[in-house]
């Protein structure tokens, strides 16, 4: 979490920072800060709440003759998200400034060493550390480069730090392990930022910094070293992405803008991979022999919130078609026991930002004991997508809205495109089966833009129950992942308490809460457990609940048990968790709309989770 700019060069240096930090507001938005070299000086400018304070304040305290700056904006993890504790911090003679993403692990005993050294901490962050610890070097070095490399040596835990000294007022030094940074390169400027959309506006050129290794940017020149200053030759790479990527295209929201764009999301993941019906499903990306995938004895699947309901239908599908046990983890959980696991286990690692530290940590456990590591994300740029062993990625273009939805589906698109190939090259599934998934898969796209095109009952029945205040989401099979992620949709951007259960086990406990004032929610598709749901949503009644269905069915009689239907087109039941969690995703944005919430930047959360 939280977001970094830094910029060296001619250009208004704030009007880069601020423009910057409002493409990263999706990492934090809990406070900002900036710092420039003016007229000779560092000078600090922060605000508590969302980067508009910060705006408005820099509005009214203009700032002449800039060369540089470092921007910040925050998700708290030590001290309270108060305008004291906002980034940058500074050393006692406030000439060094700096911006951090991450967590210093050994900030205490750092604090109280630098404390001896006559150092007065002003804030409650671990960040503050680092500002002394750099100045308390630079005294002794007299170079910011080298300063930076003596102290970061010193630091445990993860960190992207960008730093600036009054006395150097052309130099930028960055710095990163286990949080991204990358450096993106101008004409007679040079920026560092925590992600591209930050720079794209700029530059498209750009060198994705590994750990502990150090930048140092002047307008003119970039040099990359490792920790003790050997110079490492690094790649240019070209960013792939317009800036119109990143704007809302008209939608009063980018979430609203990003559950429309999934029709072409799925096409584009489909592409390349599925052209027709006939022919076997091409995964280039995927590097196991034919050998090595008849010999996989277990698949493991590690992925948090979002991307971890897309792992849970992953195992359905995986299982049923390819015949292999899949376990799914959520990668929190991974990382805290013993990995048994081993080359004949391929283990895959799912995330939409492809940096979330859990899964990061997950998936280097599992290298370390011999596991195939497959990636699936939606940036190919990212750190798990350069340690994988194999790469989907999901092209579901950048995701800004703190809520994931497009990404989702690119997520299940590329996990039923992987789950065929296996089965095709293992001849597990049958042949006229997996002929008619394809066909239906190309009919996706298709099929969300039904859905798009009527919305009108799904902001009714928003409308309608945006007073409760909580909700249960029932549904079985397949379709079970598909409604704790509609639950998870609500819950983060309205604040509602909403829950999913497996249908069946509602009698075994959560009934005792039904009555009027508990809707239920059934996903209620044809299929296998499509009467066993319809039994249980009867008994839900029963209980005074109000019903809401979403469904395919035509059956006239739903009418009569359920207050709202939210239908979706026919489609095979493997893959309708792609188009019942359309419904939910605007189900649950219409009702935090009626609300007035945030919708793009619900409170406490972030969209990149970098911290453990
Ligand atoms: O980038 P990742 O897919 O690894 O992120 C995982 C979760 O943090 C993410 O899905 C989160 O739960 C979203 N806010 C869900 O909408």
């Amino acid at each position: 979490m939280c977001g970094i700019v830094g910029y060296v060069g001619a250009k208004p240096v704030v009007k880069i920072l601020l423009d910057g930090l409002s493409k990263l507001e999706y990492r934090g938005y809990d406070s900002a800060g900036l710092a420039v070299n003016s007229d000779g000086k560092i000078k600090i400018f922060k605000a508590e709440g969302k980067l508009q304070n910060l705006k408005d304040i820099m509005e009214k305290n203009p700032v002449s003759n800039t060369t540089m700056g470092i921007g910040h904006i925050r998700w708290a993890t030590h001290g309270a998200p108060t305008t004291v504790n906002a980034h940058p911090h500074s050393c006692n003679c406030g000439k060094l400034v700096v911006v951090h993403n991450g967590i210093i692990e050994n900030f205490k005993e750092l604090r109280e060493e630098l404390e001896g050294y006559g150092c007065v901490f002003k804030t409650e962050t671990d960040t503050e550390t680092v500002a002394h610890l750099i100045a308390h070097e630079y005294g002794k070095l007299n170079s910011l480069p080298k300063a930076v490399r003596a102290a970061v040596k010193q630091l445990k835990g993860a960190y992207a730090l960008c730093v600036m000294h009054q006395d150097e007022p052309n130099v930028l030094v960055g710095t990163r392990k286990n949080a991204p940074l990358i450096v993106a390169l101008g004409e007679g400027e040079n920026y560092l930022a925590s992600d591209c959309p930050a720079i794209i506006e700029y530059t498209k050129r750009v060198i994705y910094l590994d750990d502990d290794e150090v930048a140092v940017l002047t307008p003119d020149t970039v040099l990359i070293t490792d920790i003790d200053g050997k110079q490492v030759v690094k790649k240019e790479e070209i960013l792939p992405w317009e800036p119109v990527a990143i704007s809302k295209m008209g939608y009063k929201h980018f979430m609203l803008k990003e559950i429309h764009e999934q029709p072409d999301v799925i096409r584009n993941a489909l592409a390349g991979k599925l052209h027709d019906v006939n022919s076997p499903v091409k995964l280039d990306e995927v590097k196991l022999t034919a050998e090595q995938i008849k010999n996989l004895k277990r698949i493991e699947i590690i992925a948090c919130g979002t991307s971890l309901h897309a792992a849970m239908i992953a195992k359905y599908i995986i299982e049923a078609f390819c015949n292999i046990p899949v376990d799914v983890e959520a990668s929190s959980e991974y990382i805290y026991r013993k990995t048994v696991t081993d080359k004949n286990t391929l283990v895959i690692g799912i995330s939409q930002s492809g940096e979330t530290s859990d899964t990061i940590t997950a998936i280097r456990q599992a290298k370390a004991v011999g596991s195939h590591v497959l990636i699936i994300t939606n940036r190919p740029d990212s750190i798990m997508a350069r340690e994988a062993d194999s790469l989907i990625p999901v092209n579901a273009g950048i995701e800004v809205s703190v809520a994931a939805t497009k990404s989702f589906n690119a997520q299940l698109i590329a996990l039923y495109l992987f789950a065929i190939y296996i089965a095709e090259i293992k001849d597990s599934f049958d042949k006229i089966h997996i002929k008619n998934l394809k066909q239906e898969m190309l009919e996706l796209p298709a099929k969300v833009e039904i859905i798009l095109s009527h919305k009108e009952n799904i902001m009714k029945c928003a409308k309608t129950f945006s007073s409760f205040r909580n909700f249960i989401y029932i549904a079985r099979g397949i379709n079970y992942a598909a409604a704790l992620e509609g639950a998870l949709k609500l819950k983060e951007i309205s604040y509602i308490n909403a829950t999913g259960y497996p249908a069946g086990e509602l009698k075994h406990g959560p009934i005792a809460m039904l009555d009027e004032t508990m809707p239920v929610l059934a996903i209620l598709m044809p299929g296998v457990v499509y009467d066993k749901v319809l039994s249980n949503a009867e008994e839900s009644k029963a209980r005074n609940a109000r019903l809401i269905a979403l469904t395919s069915s035509e059956d006239k009689e739903l009418e009569n048990l359920f207050e709202y239907i939210l239908k979706v087109p026919t489609v095979d039941e493997y893959l309708s968790p792609v188009l019942t969690s359309v419904p939910l995703q605007l189900l649950a944005y219409y009702i935090a709309e009626f609300l007035g919430k945030d919708v793009d930047q619900p409170r406490n959360l972030a969209k990149s989770v970098t911290v453990e």
